[in-house]
């Protein structure tokens, strides 16, 4: 990525976090050529080998391929309309209770639902994850595109997750690879 790029998304980034009362993310912030190559990164760096990572059902479809060509498992945690396409924190301790999974990956806005959690639903998920040891990575790159609410960021909540924009979807800068 241009160093000059490079600057611009630190300087947005920090702005951002500062707006959130997030100020010190700056010391833990990585840019990347977009999400998805953050995301093998990020799968590297938080999960053992050959950990199984719960995803959602239906979810962004790249997840399931990434990890299982990295090496991972993939366990689906299936959603339906009758619960508003809504992971809550039952559904992944119930995962792993049944050792479905070890770890999550999730989104929020998701993609292709569009659901998108509150504070309260998320804090429910990030709660859920502290307390059973699972690693968390929080997909935001949809943030901004929540038109009911501000977007929450996993960050406002923990410092104990991962968490991965991007400029793509927000700003419709798919092609600059900037995350
Ligand atoms: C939920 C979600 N995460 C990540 C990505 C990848 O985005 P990027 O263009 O930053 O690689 C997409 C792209 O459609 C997506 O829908």
């Amino acid at each position: 990525m241009p160093r000059g790029w490079t600057r611009c998304a630190m300087v947005w980034w920090t702005i951002t976090w500062i707006n959130m009362g997030l100020s010190g993310c700056r010391r833990h912030y990585l840019p990347f050529m977009g999400s998805s190559a953050g995301f093998i990164l990020a799968f590297y760096t938080a999960f053992r080998p050959g950990a199984r990572i719960a995803v959602i059902r239906p979810g962004y479809p790249a997840y399931v391929n990434t990890l299982l060509d990295l090496g991972f498992g993939v366990a689906e945690i299936p959603l339906s309309v009758a619960n508003g396409w809504l992971l809550t924190g039952a559904n992944i301790a119930s995962a792993f209770a049944r050792e479905l999974s070890a770890e999550l990956l999730f989104a929020s806005p998701a993609n292709p639902t569009g659901v998108a959690l509150d504070r309260v639903g998320l804090a429910d998920i990030v709660t859920t994850c502290e307390r059973l040891g699972i690693v968390l990575i929080s997909d935001e790159i949809c943030h901004g595109l929540d038109y009911r609410a501000p977007s929450v960021s996993a960050l406002e909540l923990t410092k104990n997750a991962i968490i991965i924009n991007s400029f793509s979807k927000r700003y419709c800068m798919t092609e600059w690879r900037i995350g």
